[in-house]
């Protein structure tokens, strides 16, 4: 072949390539042109037949057929010079596919939403920004109570001794203020709701403490007389649901400021199942949350007449409720982000 021979052959081959209409005709070109077999290949093989003198000119006009050939096959979609090039290593490990999951504080979050719901819950919201009113005054929290205190509490913006003012800005304490939030906005009962969200008090952080942890308030308000059968019943569902069968609840005296009579909540040992162990330190119990009956005064802050409503309250903290349930030991490794951590949880 000579070297016009040659160029006329690229010119072809190049034409033909522009004009190829599909995948298929386009592969049948790659084979044709730099397959194994194909044409310029054989033209690489056969340059040891080329006169001596015109190998280095014959050699590089074959070298740069097969760069055009191979550059117009790629711009027309085959896949980068030729499928030759693209190698399956079948000796690779497969590839494992990691779909997300939820992290056990949004799942505790979501299954309690979805609990609380089959009893009539909706789920309110309110700002991790309160004011001392919602906070602590509505909630019947007197400014010289220790939880007011700036060692205890993440005070924004600071009042004098004393003052009572309504819009001083903490971080919430607690979800309790939701209440507040909650009854203000209704105008009027019934209300039953349940509020998620974060929380933050000035501890100091260690395996069971966190300066920013997460709670979840429980309200129900309604003209028809509410007791604390009503409560009991309902976190002996909810404690039921989350925990599983054989889990009960009982009621300890306790004081909050905002209900009353208000009780500490303790659930069967879920380890032990009642019969005593080290995790619930022999007795059988586990402490869960604390509750009541909600106090006159909180009704009265809301403009609602406590001879004319009665509802309980609850709160409990999901760090908490997530240690039990999945056999966490440390707080901190809630927040850690570790996925080694968050995948035995998935
Ligand atoms: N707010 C309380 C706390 O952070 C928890 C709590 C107790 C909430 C009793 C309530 C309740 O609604 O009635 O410790």
């Amino acid at each position: 072949m000579t070297l016009k021979e040659l160029e006329e052959g690229k010119a072809a081959s190049l034409a033909e390539i522009a004009a190829a209409a599909d995948a298929e005709a386009i592969e049948k070109l790659r084979v044709k042109y730099v397959g194994r077999n194909g044409s310029i290949p054989a033209l690489i093989k056969g340059m040891k037949d080329v006169p001596k003198e015109d190998r280095p000119a014959f050699g590089k006009a074959v070298q740069a057929w097969k760069a055009e050939v191979e550059a117009a096959l790629a711009a027309k979609g085959t896949g980068g010079g030729g499928a030759q090039k693209v190698a399956v290593d079948a000796t690779l490990p497969g590839r494992w596919p990691s779909p997300g999951a939820a992290h056990p504080l949004s799942r505790v979050i979501a299954d309690s939403a979805r609990i609380f719901a089959k009893l009539g819950f909706t789920v309110a919201d309110g700002p991790d920004v309160e004011n001392r009113f919602n906070n602590f005054t509505a909630l019947n929290t007197p400014p010289h109570h220790p939880s007011q205190d700036r060692s205890d509490t993440f005070w924004l913006t600071l009042a004098n001794e004393g003052e009572e003012a309504k819009g001083d800005l903490l971080l919430r304490t607690q979800t309790s203020p939701v209440q507040i939030r909650t009854m203000l906005e209704a105008g009027a009962p019934p209300v039953r709701v349940i509020c998620p969200g974060r929380t933050y008090r000035r501890d100091t952080t260690d395996a069971t403490h966190s300066a920013n942890f997460h709670q979840i308030e429980g309200l129900y308000v309604d003209v028809k007389p509410v007791s604390l059968a009503d409560l009991k019943s309902v976190l002996a569902y909810f404690t039921k649901e989350m925990m599983g069968e054989g889990i009960g609840v009982r009621f300890r005296p306790h004081f909050f400021p905002f209900t009353e009579p208000s009780v500490e909540v303790d659930m069967t040992c879920h380890v032990c199942k009642g019969k005593g162990c080290n995790v619930c330190k022999q007795s059988g119990w586990i402490e869960i949350a604390g509750a009541g009956m909600v106090d006159p005064r909180v009704f009265k802050h809301v403009g609602w007449d406590p001879e004319k409503v009665s509802g309980y309250a609850f709160g409990f903290g999901v760090e908490r409720i997530a240690m039990i349930k999945y056999g966490i030991p440390d707080i901190r490794w809630l927040y850690e982000n570790d996925l080694r951590f968050l995948e035995q949880t998935a």
